[in-house]
């Protein structure tokens, strides 16, 4: 060992607590210090949903399960414990890096109260008593979300003793090695985040929620008044990459308070607008109509625009009764190499905003101080009254499908963007805004399309220009068009094709459904 890296290691020895070496699980009465050869009597099995390799998704539950197979061979004492085998080979046998190996839990409950906590080892449960037994059951619970050990391996290793003279370990029937699987988990959005947009236009997109909460699909701890079921609106915004409406890990703002408590809108919508900005913050105001029991199923849908700046969208709804528990996507990008996305469909699980207590449905709630941040419902809960309890992301029925799909793309021609990313088809530049020399990026004209394809209204005139503050400068405006039903209701969402056929004299006011749309405007000081 040269000097620089005695150093080091003098150092690490410093940082890292010496205090777990590899467990030894020899049983302390052991007489014969040898184990014997289980030869498949003994075994431990993990339950999890991969089929061909045994791996885990971080921040889940599994059961765990110890067994004799043979009817006259129980065991008496045990040991279960979770470790990181890199650790096996550590040279240096006073330090340890301490690795997430996950926690093991023991549980209340007939092949469950045999196992306590071990206080020889770290992270081990071992026999309460001397009983005979033939199966222990207890959980484990996964290492949380962390990208630094994406190879992560835990490896769960049990010792099983029939009597002080005959008892088994290292066998391969009493080893699980777990290997982290890495997919992202299955409500995330398909592409990957960019943080800057190179696309040469602006598109059009619609998203659509469809909920799904329902006693047939959520029976476990269903809200008893099912009158009172019901979404929030869908509220969000296209928005550039350093814009978050709501994250995983960051607390809730004040207006995804206000409408996840109160159903109220306003103070969200304020902030989105609030944050509205050329080429940063938000686009476009998404708003979608609140769905109520016992229409829960309709879809909820709104339109919004993207540009390179814009390229991303987030949506949340809350879900009422609920502690704080809402729906939605954070940062799903819409720019990909290939152009604009065209569509998909994600599946949508329960997100907990973290200002309020409660672990099911209707909870008594309070607040929670301090609060906490955005994480997820807390899926396969040990709390039997958790409509989640013991359950996996994975066997959960989705909440919601969230749709979104584009709608138009409309090329843009200016200093900024050279022909050569422009596409073909291009639409002419607007000669009103030629006159407008404050705007540095070209704003495109309006969608070329024929309005009386979709049952729609016709816009209202752009309300006055807003500035972003102060009273001058840069500012926003707004208008909007009501989504209109066509006369034959029950085809509605059955069939697109005749929504989109219907003109606009075979349509009704559908209530509360206003599309939203934004632009920059600009006052002159
Ligand atoms: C530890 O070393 C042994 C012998 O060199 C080797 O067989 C084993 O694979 C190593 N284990 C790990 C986890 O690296
Ligand atoms: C939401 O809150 C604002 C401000 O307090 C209030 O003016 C508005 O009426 C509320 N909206 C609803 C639907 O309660
Ligand atoms: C957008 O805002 C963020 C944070 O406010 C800032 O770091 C970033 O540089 C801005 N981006 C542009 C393109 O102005």
């Amino acid at each position: 060992m040269d000097s620089s890296c005695f150093i080091i290691w003098i150092l690490l020895s410093m940082m890292f607590a010496c205090h777990a070496k590899k467990c030894d699980q020899t049983p302390p009465l052991a007489t014969i210090p040898e184990p014997s050869e289980n030869k498949g009597v003994f075994k431990m099995t993990i339950e999890t949903k991969m089929q061909s390799f045994l791996s885990y998704l971080p921040d889940q539950t599994y059961v765990v399960t110890l067994l004799a197979n043979e009817p006259t061979r129980p065991f008496r004492w045990f040991m279960i414990t979770a470790e990181d085998p890199d650790m096996d080979n550590s040279t240096y046998d006073v330090m340890s890096f301490e690795t997430d190996v996950g926690r093991l839990k023991t549980l209340d409950t007939e092949t469950g109260r045999k196992s306590r906590y071990s206080e020889r080892c770290f992270n081990s449960v071992e026999n309460t008593d001397n009983s005979d037994k033939y199966r222990v059951d207890i959980h484990w619970i996964s290492p949380k979300q962390n990208d630094q050990n994406a190879n992560q391996q835990v490896r769960l290793r049990a010792m099983v003793a029939e009597n002080e003279e005959v008892w088994y370990m290292d066998d391969e029937d009493l080893i699980i090695l777990l290997q982290k699987d890495n997919r992202p988990p299955i409500d995330s959005p398909p592409t990957a985040q960019v943080e800057s947009c190179n696309l040469c236009s602006e598109a059009r997109y619609e998203v659509i929620f469809n909920g799904k909460w329902s006693r047939v699909s959520h029976p476990h701890k269903y809200p008893s008044k099912p009158d009172d079921n019901g979404y929030t609106h869908m509220l969000g915004a296209s928005h550039s990459s350093y814009y978050t409406l709501w994250q995983q890990g960051e607390e809730a703002s004040p207006g995804l308070r206000k409408l996840l408590e109160y159903a109220n809108t306003t103070f969200l919508e304020r902030e989105i607008i609030a944050k509205m900005a050329e080429r940063n913050g938000t686009r476009t105001l998404i708003r979608g109509k609140r769905r109520h029991h016992p229409f829960m199923f309709e879809p909820s849908h709104s339109l919004f625009r993207v540009d390179r700046f814009h390229h991303q969208f987030s949506i949340v709804v809350g879900m009422r009764p609920s502690p704080d528990w809402f729906l939605g996507t954070s940062k799903f990008e819409l720019c990909t190499p290939d152009g604009w996305y065209k569509k998909s469909e994600i599946p949508l699980y329960p997100w907990d905003a973290g200002f309020m207590d409660g672990v099911a449905y209707e909870s008594q709630t309070a607040v929670t101080t301090p609060p906490e941040h955005v994480h997820r419902v807390e899926v396969g809960s040990f709390n039997k009254e958790s409509p989640f309890y013991q359950m996996n992301l994975n066997d959960l029925k989705p909440f919601a499908i969230l749709q979104v799909r584009l709608l138009d793309v409309y090329p843009l021609l200016g200093e900024e963007c050279s022909d050569d990313n422009a596409e073909t088809d291009s639409v002419p530049s607007n000669e009103e805004d030629e006159e407008e020399g404050e705007r540095e990026e070209p704003v495109v004209a309006e969608s070329r399309q024929n309005t009386n394809k979709v049952c729609l209204s016709e816009w209202t005139d752009w309300s006055s220009c807003i500035p972003h503050r102060d009273s001058c400068g840069f500012g926003s405006q707004l208008r909007t068009r009501e989504r209109l039903l066509p006369m034959n209701v029950n085809d509605k969402y059955h069939d697109r094709g005749s929504l989109l056929k219907s003109s606009k004299e075979n349509c009704y006011t559908e209530e509360n459904t206003n599309l939203v749309e934004s632009q920059y405007c600009y006052v002159v000081c």
